[in-house]
């Protein structure tokens, strides 16, 4: 089968597109031959052994993903397709179903075909979306559904979403309405249309107005694509505030020291835990038209380098989608 390899750590360019063998389901697993899947910041991260976060952060990466090398040669957390063979004990599902996933460390969606357990994070695919609809949805919706679950959300509360356009800010934005929060969003002027076309109560163009200067104040400031901080928002937070971080090894360290200090809090819970029960919820969302994929550019599986850069640049708005194969 094609898949997309690696075998050092480095730019987009140490990626290549290379036949491999397929691989063959054990017993409790599914194997999914795979529609859509997409490069997302944690294929980024570990491609590059976190080393732009510093060389503490780069080891512990290393530790996960493989010192010298990486041992899980394929990257592709988010996939889309069809079920092409089920382990023996499988029972959930059949072959031919359609299905969506995120496979999270172990990888292995940047190829035709993966395995995944079929109690890991594998559900029906909603069946009015595409499978590149399907595939760009859980990165995002699951790491802001984990932020948003250490916060507590309650109906009413105030957020702002600093980088409102992001992956993660797409999905945090349309799951804090969701959740019934009053939302004020945050991105440059060029994604003002789409982030308000998500349902923001509020939106803020941070290239003309600066959200800690206008007197405003939130609950929760959700900093969804890592580049505020708590020192610069906290006289934006009200008393017993949160600010929910998604990087920054600084933020760890915030975040024991405001948990006993202070009256505002940074939560950064790390690393996030999501499961089954947290795609079928997303899922669940997509069926009752509460949440939406959002796809930037779409890249075949051979121009996975380009799509890549692309990523790097931080300057996506949703997700980038690989297409593999046709459905
Ligand atoms: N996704 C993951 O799997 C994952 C895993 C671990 C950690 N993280 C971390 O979570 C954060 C968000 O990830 P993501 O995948 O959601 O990011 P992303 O999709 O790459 O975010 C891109 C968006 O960030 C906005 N942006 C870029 N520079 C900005 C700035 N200086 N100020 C405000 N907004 C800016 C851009 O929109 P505007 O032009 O509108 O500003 C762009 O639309 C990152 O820090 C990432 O490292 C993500």
């Amino acid at each position: 089968m094609r898949a997309v390899v690696y075998d050092r750590y480095g730019p987009p360019e140490v990626l290549r597109v290379e036949d491999v063998e397929r691989p063959v389901p054990k017993e409790d697993e599914v194997l999914v031959k795979v529609h859509a899947t997409t490069v997302n910041r944690l294929d980024v991260h570990t491609r590059e052994a976190n080393r732009r976060s510093g060389l503490a952060v780069s080891f512990l990466s290393r530790l996960v993903s493989g010192l010298r090398r990486p041992r899980q040669r394929i990257l592709g957390t988010e996939f889309a397709g069809e079920v092409d063979g089920v382990g023996a004990t499988v029972r959930e599902f059949a072959i031919g179903d359609q299905v969506f996933g995120n496979s999270g460390l172990r990888f292995g969606a940047h190829a035709e075909f993966m395995c995944v357990r079929e109690s890991a994070r594998i559900a029906p695919k909603p069946a009015h979306i595409s499978f590149e609809e399907a595939a760009a949805v859980s990165d995002g919706a699951l790491n802001a559904l984990w932020c948003l679950r250490g916060a507590d959300l309650q109906k009413g509360q105030k957020m702002l979403i600093y980088g409102a356009s992001g992956a993660i800010g797409t999905a945090g934005l349309q799951l804090a309405k969701y959740f019934g929060a009053d939302v004020t969003a945050v991105c440059s002027t060029k994604n003002l249309e789409l982030v308000g076309s998500l349902g923001a109560d509020r939106v803020i163009d941070y290239t003309h107005e600066d959200f800690t200067k206008n007197g405003e104040t939130y609950d929760f400031i959700f900093d969804a694509v890592g580049k505020h901080s708590f020192k610069r928002s906290r006289d934006s937070l009200r008393r017993g505030g949160c600010y929910l971080a998604t990087d920054g090894f600084r933020n760890l360290i915030l975040a024991m020291w405001t948990s006993r200090i202070g009256d505002k809090r940074v939560v950064f819970q790390i690393p996030p835990r999501y499961t089954k029960q947290d795609l079928l919820f997303i899922k669940k969302l997509i069926e009752a038209g509460r949440y939406r994929a959002v796809i930037d550019r779409r890249y075949s599986l051979e121009d996975v380098v380009e799509a890549a850069r692309y990523v790097e640049t931080e300057q996506k708005t949703g997700s980038v989608v690989l297409t593999v194969s046709r459905a």
